[in-house]
């Protein structure tokens, strides 16, 4: 495995380097058992797939175990099964050479290519077409591809880290996936468990993302009291992790008046459990304040959405004048329209800065 000045190399001779910015494992008995394990086998060229709900951090730990591997000053390379087109997948994973097919008019490297002295994390593994699978095991089983149109083969040196929303045993069991492929990719398996199941390590979860999120914003935030902090561990959080730090955006940016009550109106929404005063309480009017200022934000929200961010238009579906409407969207902080068209990523959906004028 070892190349020219690899990594391997220097994992032997010098210091293991560990990057400053940590990820939170916590406390619970499950995660505990997942850092020890990876300690053993961070260093090794074990094929691992990692399993979880959407949010859990399955990307986020295989980029941890780049960082600590002996490729970790190689390249991180991501290929979504779930987003490429059946089509393209195979240009796009093993390139192609100039006049391979129509179009073709350069040489292209793929993404197993790029890969090459680093990590190759290949997501939702199970959306991966039958044929396909067969390919993938090829490469799994000898290291070898080539490129499109081209004769010769190339021998992939890189770590292969698999991960997948959907239980690759399941959709083994049900035919859609091959068993010989699991067996191959499923050496070292790790489960992240829903954050429900992990609410012990809410609050250190909270301090890294406040640490992260007001340096990436550059905004100061205050930490969050004990009883507030109860009110995240109480919560739901079906988004897992991402829904956490979405919410997280959301307080350095905003402020906790604004928030607090997402999550007392959330509670009612998801259990219709009555809401529990945190110690100390919280004062009814406001409470009532807030959750009247969530509900018109929600719906100043979806008018808007409604007339295409035209806000005369939604003004008078709100039957309420234009210049009041524009108090309200400055009042809540709503996203701008531009914003809303351009950011892909929903922790940075959020504008502070007041509307422009239509
Ligand atoms: N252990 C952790 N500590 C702190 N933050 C984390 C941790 N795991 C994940 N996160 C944060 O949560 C967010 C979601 O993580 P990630 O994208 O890795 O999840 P995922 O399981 O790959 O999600 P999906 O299934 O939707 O692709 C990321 O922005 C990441 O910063
Ligand atoms: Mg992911």
């Amino acid at each position: 495995m070892a190349r020219n000045g690899s990594p391997e190399m220097s994992s032997a001779g010098a210091q293991f380097v560990v990057p400053p910015d940590d990820i939170v494992f916590g406390c619970t008995p499950g995660m505990l058992a997942i850092r020890q394990q990876l300690k053993k086998v961070c260093s090794t060229n074990i094929p691992m797939l990692v399993q979880g709900d959407g949010g859990t951090g399955k990307e986020t730990l295989a980029r941890w175990v780049h960082l600590r591997s002996p490729w970790r000053s190689g390249p991180f390379i991501k290929v979504n099964f779930a987003a490429i087109p059946g089509g393209l997948l195979e240009s796009e994973l093993f390139g192609y050479t100039a006049g391979a097919f129509t179009g073709a008019n350069t040489t292209r490297i793929g993404l197993v290519e790029m890969a090459q002295g680093g990590t190759l994390f290949l997501d939702q593994i199970t959306d991966l077409e039958p044929t396909f699978q067969a390919k993938l095991l090829q490469l799994l089983q000898d290291g070898i591809f080539t490129r499109l149109g081209d004769q010769q083969e190339r021998r992939l040196e890189a770590r292969i880290i698999c991960a997948s929303t959907r239980r690759v045993d399941e959709a083994v069991s049900k035919g859609h996936f091959r068993q010989d492929l699991y067996y191959r990719i499923n050496v070292f398996e790790i489960v992240l468990p829903p954050l429900s199941a992990r609410r012990e390590d809410i609050p250190a979860i909270v301090s890294y993302l406040l640490r992260r999120l007001s340096a990436r914003f550059q905004r100061e935030a205050s930490t969050l009291e004990a009883s507030k902090l109860r009110l995240l561990q109480n919560h739901e959080w079906r988004g897992n992790i991402r829904e956490l730090e979405n919410w997280i955006s959301r307080y350095v940016l905003l402020g906790e008046d604004e928030l607090l009550q997402e999550l007392v109106v959330a509670k009612h929404q998801y259990s219709g459990k009555p809401y529990e005063l945190p110690d100390g309480g919280i004062p009814l009017k406001r409470i009532a304040r807030q959750a009247g200022r969530a509900m018109s934000r929600e719906l100043i929200l979806r008018a808007l959405q409604a007339n295409h961010w035209n806000r005369r238009r939604a003004a008078r579906d709100l039957k309420i004048s234009y210049r009041t409407l524009l108090y309200e969207i400055r009042e809540i902080g709503l996203p701008s329209k531009r914003l809303q068209k351009q950011t892909a990523k929903p922790t940075e959906e959020v504008n502070p800065s007041p509307p422009s004028p239509d």
